[in-house]
């Protein structure tokens, strides 16, 4: 019985000591077929940085007590395809097969309030959990590669997003309840496809923890010391800083109005972009500067014919 992966156990062994490892495997990249190889092996021949995986296996076996052994350790571009490679399953493939299974499970044919609510709940769901995987590919990777290429972004640190980073399984627990607690199957109708449901739900959830806890205590505080590396080496070697030309916003300003004209307030803004309200308001102020519009309306208009927005996610009065 394995304790401890090294890159000398054979992968095949790795597998069978842990079945959950198998997905693991696949969010590298590594194709099954692999014989009687090692790790190393298997890594080398797949372009993975063997550490990662290795740190990462170690991790998903042994919990999070064990990853300050490898924080300094990873390299970031694997680790970072491995963690979009997770959403790129759970977003395209794992919750959306769910959903089809729960549509063929509960009761949809007839006017079943609860299976409606179920179904509302699911997809509220499922779109919380885009949202979430959406900024950490839009916001946080793009933040680590410039972090990689030397740039630290004023607005961003990682520690300010791990403390409110969601695990997103509590609802997903809640669910569970719901479907077991209030819904009963029409008369005459097997279980079965319900319980397969569930038996589904119960591995997403725990899928779904164990990336969080891979984000909250290896990736996250990997990037809290890049961070702290880039932050150094400018302290060092003051560098000018790359101010955009006065007519161009910067991505943070686009998002910025993404939200406005979505009819969020100040406040929301702010919690969605996880900065304070001051800084909403003085973005707020650097567009109105540069775009020379002052209303929400003037934005709105811009926003859509800059394709910041779809006219359909607005909410037009
Ligand atoms: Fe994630
Ligand atoms: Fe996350």
């Amino acid at each position: 019985m394995i304790t401890s992966y090294s890159e000398q156990d054979k992968i095949s062994d790795v597998i069978a000591s842990q079945p959950s490892l198998l997905q693991m495997i696949c969010r590298f990249g590594i194709q099954l077929g692999v014989g009687d190889k090692t790790v190393r092996e298997v890594c080398t021949a797949a372009g993975v940085d063997t550490t990662t995986f290795i740190a990462v296996a170690n991790v998903m076996k042994q919990g999070g007590s064990i990853a300050p052994l490898y924080i300094d350790k990873i390299d970031m571009v694997t680790m970072m395809h491995h963690l979009k490679s997770a959403h790129e399953f759970f977003l395209d493939f794992q919750l959306q097969h769910i959903r089809r299974k729960l549509l063929e499970a509960i009761d949809c044919s007839r006017q079943n309030e609860v299976a409606f609510l179920i179904l509302k709940f699911y997809d509220e769901y499922m779109s919380e959990v885009r949202k979430h995987m959406e900024y950490e590919n839009q916001r946080v990777f793009t933040h680590v590669d410039h972090l990689l290429a030397g740039k630290l972004d004023p607005d961003f640190r990682i520690r300010h997003y791990c403390k409110s980073h969601d695990g997103m399984d509590t609802k997903l627990q809640e669910l569970k309840n719901i479907i077991i607690k209030y819904y009963t199957p029409a008369e005459g109708t097997s279980s079965d496809l319900l319980c397969n449901v569930l038996f589904s739900l119960y591995n997403c959830e725990a899928d779904l923890r164990a990336h969080c806890d891979m984000e909250e205590t290896l990736f996250f505080p990997a990037v809290a010391r890049l961070e702290d590396q880039v932050a150094a080496t400018a302290k060092d070697t003051p560098v000018e800083k790359e101010e955009p030309a006065p007519e161009n916003l910067s991505e943070r300003e686009k998002e910025i109005i993404a939200c406005i004209v979505r009819g969020m307030t100040n406040k929301e803004v702010a919690a969605q972009l996880f900065i304070s309200v001051n800084t909403v308001l003085t973005h707020r102020k650097n567009i109105s500067r540069k775009l020379g519009i002052h209303s929400v309306s003037g934005l709105t208009i811009y926003a859509i014919v800059n394709q910041i927005v779809k006219v359909e996610e607005i909410e037009l009065q």
